[in-house]
């Protein structure tokens, strides 16, 4: 079924990870988006950088499960934002994006990609519920050249080549759009029909297919996805390792 969101939208807030998540407890199921954040927050304790023209938001809805299906919901997060981009025709990057395994939208470019947003997905497992509160940042315009290279970021493309009318972004009707999407995913996650999920996800992640190396150092062929969502790394001496996730720090794709 899917939920019902409060709409919140600020000027500027440290990052709206914490205000959905406050403001759920008021509320029930929101989405607080802001024009820019002070404190954006990236995945592994990195830092998000954002700037005018940034496509920001979280949402917090309380989920049905709280077992192994929980590995699934970057992968319905993910093909969210991917699906209702590529359904709208005034989508403000050209279409359709790619994922990197496990939560970087990118976008084609030349013979490469690049990354143009990231995904955060954070559970608050109390005693009765599990609070997801997820985190969508798509940085429309390229940093400036000042920001530093620490940030979990982004583009370097010349705007006015790639990027579609940013400032025309609908924010509350893409953010609507995504979160309803997403509740259907959880519906066929929640009634164990992932499979569908998992085989989706396959088809745009180029991850897949790639020869990586992730954080921890393991290196390997990035075969595919097990049926519990795990990323099956074949090892340069033919061994499998199972990945839940990391961040891969090279991908040189070999087909
Ligand atoms: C990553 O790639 O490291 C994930 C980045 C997630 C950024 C978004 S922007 C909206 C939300 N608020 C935050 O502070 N972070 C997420």
């Amino acid at each position: 079924m899917p939920e019902n969101y409060q709409y919140h939208h600020f000027e500027e807030l440290e990052s709206t990870q914490q205000v959905a998540r406050q403001l759920y407890q008021q509320h029930g199921c929101v989405i607080v988006s802001t024009k820019t954040q002070t404190k954006g927050r990236g995945r592994a304790g990195k830092k998000w950088f954002s700037n005018e023209g940034s496509f920001l938001f979280s949402f917090s809805r309380a989920l049905p499960f709280r077992d192994e299906r929980l590995m699934f919901l970057s992968y319905a997060l993910a093909l969210s934002v991917r699906e209702v981009f590529l359904a709208d025709t005034n989508a403000p990057l050209p279409t359709p994006l790619y994922l990197k395994w496990p939560n970087d939208i990118l976008i084609p470019s030349e013979k490469t990609w690049k990354k143009v947003g990231g995904l955060l997905c954070e559970l608050d497992i109390q005693q009765q519920d599990v609070l997801f509160t997820a985190g969508i940042g798509l940085n429309l315009y390229p940093p400036a050249p000042s920001i530093p290279s620490t940030y979990s970021v982004t583009s370097q493309y010349e705007p006015s080549a790639i990027f579609k009318n940013p400032q025309r972004i609908k924010t509350e009707q893409l953010s609507q759009a995504i979160c309803h999407r997403f509740d259907q995913w959880i519906d066929i996650i929640e009634t164990r029909r992932h499979a569908t999920l998992l085989e989706t996800y396959a088809s745009c992640c180029m991850t897949l297919g790639c020869d990586i190396q992730l954080s921890d150092g393991s290196k390997g062929y990035a075969e595919g996805l097990d049926p519990n969502g795990r990323l099956i790394l074949r090892t340069h001496d033919g061994d499998r390792e199972y990945k839940n996730s990391g961040e891969i720090i090279l991908q040189k794709r070999i087909n």
